[in-house]
């Protein structure tokens, strides 16, 4: 009862018992700062509707082309109520039984979508336009497809806050939104430590809060090997850190999957190699290089053994498990960092590299493995991402690849990008986002001011940039410490990614908003950092 006396308007609650109440608790008031990441065109007034959790309704319009019973859609709207009124204790279905419900016009947000369908994946050239407009004390969400949909119903949340009394507003508004870039990625790495499931679930959570949609799973390294394989179960069972207790089941990994697609986010995994893939080795023979010492084994093993038949029967029939487990159209190959010493010490590598006629050129040998992969990833219709090394050392690589950038500092990078594009490459940007990497103060600023398009190119080199990955490699993280290292660090790239680069230039101006951004994740139970001196309305308890 107390809630619906006070959403009425703000004014009549301004009685002489209540006046010292009022000025009390307005310090307190949550103010709208805006929507992280700001929205390509918005534009808001301070006509403002009360929306109450006893009458809030989710609604598809009659014109929408998806309906009740859309999986994606029906747990969006689940989850965003939850979302939008945080503090609501009763479960959302005991809303329709409020006694005061006859009383309160329904607050309803219309949804329609206008093609696609809901049981699909989002994928490369998934749209995610909306439109959002919130008038007359109702708000419709247009948008193409459900991904769109996923997208707008985020913005919406944003615009809804609370006053000091707990009464939920959202102030007349207009969105006209669309990404930037279609590839805004994130980087998790989980062979340095392992990550349990649930956290890399929340860490999906709070990828759809910021409109980040691929999760980059790094998923397997040098240290550990957890992915569990149908085709090759030693791999984890002697590669994992702990065959039962460290690894990702197929069931884990499905269910990594579809928490990520009703999010609107695809899941793209990387198998490395032929660098770091020690931990591939202790469960799968023969797989790996064995290193001399003079003219004897050392006991020690280097990369993948390009020379062996074996090598490649085994990457494809991997390769094939892989693909029929996660269904997006790219796959990482990883291809950075390989170490040549061993491949040189090896006299079988050597008299193979004499029978190719490769000299003593080594990146040959690793140009062949690596021409090998890639056709074994075509043949099974997949898109290969590859780090850059492979791009900087070897001649030929399909020109459907994608090359991720990882090297060097603005001026490295920007080169790099124009050299790619102007070989007709599709190029994604990580180098300036690695932000395991921390710096006292607002190290945020950096990634912010990253001007991904910022190189000599055509228009159309410009267009061969599908978007970027924030990078959080795990040497030093794992469960305890990586929400607070991501957020809110990787909302800056995130914003750069989908926001208009001419209205966000300024660091300055995005703090305010990025500072209740971060209370809100706060409040959605997401361990983000403060940014800088400060308090949020509803601080972190504790566990
Ligand atoms: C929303 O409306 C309130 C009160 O009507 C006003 O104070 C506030 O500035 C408005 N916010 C925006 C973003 O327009
Ligand atoms: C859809 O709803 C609008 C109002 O909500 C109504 O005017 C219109 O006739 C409806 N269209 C159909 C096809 O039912
Ligand atoms: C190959 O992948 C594309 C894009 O994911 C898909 O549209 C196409 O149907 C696939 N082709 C085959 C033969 O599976
Ligand atoms: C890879 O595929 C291309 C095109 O089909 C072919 O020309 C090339 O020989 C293949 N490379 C290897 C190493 O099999
Ligand atoms: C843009 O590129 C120019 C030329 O490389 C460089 O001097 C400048 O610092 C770059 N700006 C940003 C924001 O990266």
């Amino acid at each position: 009862m107390l809630l619906c006396c006070l959403c009425k308007s703000r004014e009549s609650v301004l009685n002489k018992q209540h006046i010292w109440l009022f000025f009390f608790i307005a310090v307190n008031t949550v103010s709208v700062n805006g929507i992280w990441p700001m929205p390509q065109k918005i534009s808001s007034s301070i006509e403002r509707y009360c929306v109450k959790p006893q009458s809030f309704e989710f609604q598809y319009t009659n014109l929408s082309v998806v309906k009740p019973g859309c999986s994606v859609l029906d747990a969006a709207f689940k989850r965003y109520f939850k979302l939008i009124f945080p503090d609501l204790l009763k479960d959302p279905g005991e809303r329709q039984s409020g006694y005061d419900r006859p009383l309160v016009k329904p607050f309803t947000l219309q949804v329609g979508v206008s093609e696609g369908d809901c049981d699909g994946y989002p994928s490369e050239s998934s749209r995610e336009s909306y439109r959002l407009s919130v008038a007359s004390g109702q708000a419709v969400l247009r948008a193409e497809t459900v991904w769109g949909a996923l997208r707008g119903l985020e913005s919406f949340s944003q615009l809804v806050y609370q006053d000091g009394y707990g009464a939920h507003y959202i102030n007349k508004t207009e969105i006209e939104d669309f990404p930037r870039f279609a590839f805004r990625g994130l980087l998790l790495d989980t062979s340095r430590h392992y990550l349990p499931v649930n956290v890399i679930l929340e860490t999906l959570d709070a990828m759809s809060y910021t409109k980040l949609n691929v999760f980059h799973w790094h998923i397997v390294d040098d240290p550990s090997f957890p992915y569990q394989s149908k085709f090759f179960p030693d791999l984890s069972n002697k590669g994992a850190f702990h065959p039962m207790t460290h690894v990702y089941t197929q069931t884990d990994v499905r269910r990594v999957i579809e928490h990520a697609r009703l999010r609107g986010i695809r899941v793209v995994p990387e198998f490395d190699s032929p660098g770091h893939t020690q931990s591939w080795g202790k469960g799968q023979p023969d797989l790996l290089t064995p290193c001399y010492r003079g003219p004897v084994p050392s006991g020690t093993f280097g990369p993948v053994n390009p020379t062996l038949r074996s090598s490649y029967t085994f990457m494809a029939k991997l390769f094939k498990e892989v693909t029929s487990v996660f269904p997006d159209s790219f796959l990482h190959l990883g291809g950075d960092e390989v170490d040549f010493t061993c491949w040189k010490s090896n006299p079988d590598v050597r008299s193979f590299m004499k029978q190719k006629g490769f000299g003593t050129d080594f990146y040959k040998l690793e140009a062949l493995y690596v021409e090998n992969i890639v056709n074994i990833t075509s043949a099974l219709n997949r898109t290969s991402i590859v780090w850059q090394d492979v791009f900087d050392y070897h001649e030929k690589i399909p020109k459907d690849a994608v090359v991720e950038i990882w090297k060097g500092l603005p001026p490295a990078y920007a080169q790099e990008l124009s050299s790619i594009t102007k070989a007709g490459h599709r190029a994604l940007l990580s180098a300036p986002w690695y932000i395991n990497h921390i710096r006292y103060g607002q190290d945020w600023r950096d990634s912010y001011m990253v001007k991904p398009l910022n190189f000599s190119g055509t228009e159309e080199q410009k267009k061969l940039v599908i978007g970027g990955e924030v990078c959080m490699w795990g040497e030093y993280v794992d469960a305890t410490n990586l929400s607070p290292r991501l957020w809110p660090r990787a909302c800056a790239a995130a914003e750069r990614l989908w926001s208009d680069e001419e209205q966000t230039l300024s660091t300055d101006a995005a703090l305010p908003r990025l500072t209740d951004f971060r209370c809100r994740l706060l409040r959605r139970g997401i361990r983000a950092e403060p940014l800088d001196v400060g308090y949020c309305p509803h601080e972190f308890q504790g566990v």
